[in-house]
């Protein structure tokens, strides 16, 4: 068994008050006009970055440092909160499936042999977001599972896709569909029947997530399952071109489309005795989809007609839920993180965020796990966000909410570790509307101040820090940094994440005056914050942790 007794620390003291801020998608880059974070007002965080010089610093949110293939991959909020949370850098669902498609075990696995027998007499359905974002998903994993599948068997394959615009570039979906139809046309002259079945934008169809809005998963299961949809076309690319010809239409939020026949009819509805693989790797916005797929009873919108079909996920995206049952990869095993330490040695925790982010500060920091540690020991809260709006209409988000309910636990002398996520900068810049990305950055300032002040009533220790980069830069840059221009001359909005490192300042009066950054850690990354935080609990973390950031020299 797991030993979860943690060392006391040498020099600090246990029972303080710390605060936990997540600023999601706040990172740090130079002073221009396409930096929002530094366009708007934010003397909160100003003051922590002009304050103390070694209690702020920056630290690495991308790359290798939070588990994923390569140092090109931007960050992202499932794995910068495993590592916020777990201490330790795992191999992420993006590497794992890259490893078990390189290798061929995901074709020997128990999930493909499951699908498999669909084969013979069935189709094979695949569902999820085609881009090389490599946030949720990746095509180029997309096309070898589809190679791999026609060369094992599968003699009917059709692909239900999801168009992105928000891990890559509005637009680039045109490039994406063309990429994946050429392909699936190769394999029919080949003999396989291969095509694109149906489509729309990943935030209006299938990828919801944290229960937000279930009409979206019911969009896609009426295209995808059912064959309905309001737009019917011959292909997939004269769909995405058709409807992003519409007036302030975005890959994100394409409407629904189903592919047709020459006699109108849907090419890909899901029938029984078929095969359904959702191949996002990341959980989030596939757990609903997968509960529409998986679950006898279910009432969260009318199936109409509920499919006899062997369905597996890339990963099980819930390890506690079983969900879904059968998989091709399995998911990183994220065990013993800090808030379970944590329970166990006596630190009450209170987790907040909106519901669009709820789960990052729950689910994601907790290594992907649902539900508390201990309920006597934790409270979690969820302030409901808005549905139904792009967040550029609301920037403001719930920051306020959630600020005030951090404030209250802080006050309220109840918890040791009151922990946030404050959306804004994140989603807000993911809609690529600049102003509207200043104001929710500032937004976020002020909830960060109100955080602040209640520290400061209860001596207590804050840490400030972000999960990845987004609204610090939101234009894609040429090599050398420059805006890029298009082929008409203009800028390119960046609605996705950035490679930015995040800042991470630690404060308040209950820090011992000694307390600084360590000058020995000069890569640390968002995996080192759970030891650090460990030490200002009053404990050491455990030794496979990643280091400390901090020290405690005498003064
Ligand atoms: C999303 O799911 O909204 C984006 O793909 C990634 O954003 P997140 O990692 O900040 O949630
Ligand atoms: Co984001």
């Amino acid at each position: 068994g797991v030993s979860w007794k943690l060392a006391d620390h040498p020099k600090l003291p246990k029972g303080k008050v710390v605060a936990m801020v997540v600023l999601d998608g706040w990172g740090e880059a130079h002073d221009n006009q396409y930096n929002c974070i530094s366009v708007a007002e934010t003397p909160t965080m100003d003051s922590l970055k002009n304050g103390a010089p070694d209690r702020w610093r920056l630290v690495r949110a991308h790359g290798t440092a939070v588990g994923l293939p390569t140092e090109d991959d931007m960050g992202n909020s499932e794995v910068g909160h495993n590592a916020l949370g777990a201490g330790r850098i795992f191999a992420q669902g993006a590497k794992l499936c890259d490893l078990a498609l390189e290798t061929g075990k995901i074709f020997d696995g128990e999930g493909f042999n499951y699908i498999k027998g669909s084969f013979e007499s069935g189709t094979l359905h695949l569902i999820g977001l085609l881009s090389d974002g490599g946030v949720h998903s990746r095509i180029d994993q997309v096309l070898l599972l589809v190679k791999g599948a026609s060369e094992r068997g599968a003699k009917r394959i059709r692909v239900h896709a999801l168009t992105d615009g928000r891990d890559v570039l509005d637009g680039s979906s045109v490039a994406f569909v063309e990429t994946l139809q050429n392909y699936l046309a190769e394999l029919r002259d080949q003999g396989i029947d291969a095509q694109i079945a149906s489509g729309g934008g990943r935030m209006y169809v299938t990828m919801d997530r944290y229960e937000n809005d279930w009409d979206v998963v019911k969009r896609g299961w009426d295209a995808q399952v059912l064959g309905e949809a309001p737009y019917k076309f011959k292909s997939a690319l004269e769909a995405v071109k058709t409807l992003r010809a519409e007036p302030k239409a975005n890959d994100q939020y394409l409407p629904p489309f189903v592919i047709v026949d020459e006699s109108g009819k849907a090419v890909g509805p899901i029938v029984d005795g078929d095969a359904v693989v959702t191949f996002n790797f990341r959980a989030d916005r596939m757990v609903m989809a997968a509960k529409a797929f998986e679950y006898e009873d279910f009432d969260k919108f009318d199936r109409v007609r509920v499919p006899k079909i062997r369905y597996a996920g890339m990963l099980q995206y819930d390890g506690e839920l079983k969900l879904p049952s059968h998989y091709l990869v399995s998911p990183p095993e994220i065990d013993r993180t800090s808030g379970e330490y944590l329970t166990h040695n006596g630190v009450r925790t209170f987790a907040c965020s909106e519901t669009v982010k709820f789960g990052h500060v729950t689910f994601f920091w907790n290594g992907n796990r649902s539900g508390y540690f201990d309920s006597e020991m934790e409270e979690y809260v969820e302030v409901p966000s808005d549905s139904g709006i792009t967040f550029n209409v609301q920037p403001k988000m719930k920051a306020l909410e959630i600020a005030e309910k951090a404030r209250d636990a802080i006050l309220g002398g109840e918890f040791h570790q009151v922990r946030v996520n404050l959306p804004n900068s994140d989603m807000v810049g993911h809609t690529g509307d600049i102003a509207a990305t200043v104001v929710a950055c500032k937004a976020a300032d002020e909830a960060v101040k109100m955080i602040l002040d209640a520290i400061e009533q209860v001596g207590g220790i804050y840490v400030v820090t972000a999960d990845h980069g987004n609204a610090e830069d939101m234009v894609k840059r040429n090599k050398k940094g420059e805006p890029a221009l298009d082929k008409d001359g203009n800028i390119q909005i960046l609605t996705s994440h950035t490679l930015e490192p995040v800042p991470i300042a630690i404060g308040g009066p209950g820090l011992l005056p000694g307390v600084r950054y360590r000058k020995d850690v000069p890569n640390g990354g968002l995996a080192n914050v759970a030891a650090t935080v460990m030490n200002l609990h009053g404990f050491v973390a455990p030794d496979d942790y990643e280091t400390t950031l901090i020290e405690v020299v005498d003064n």
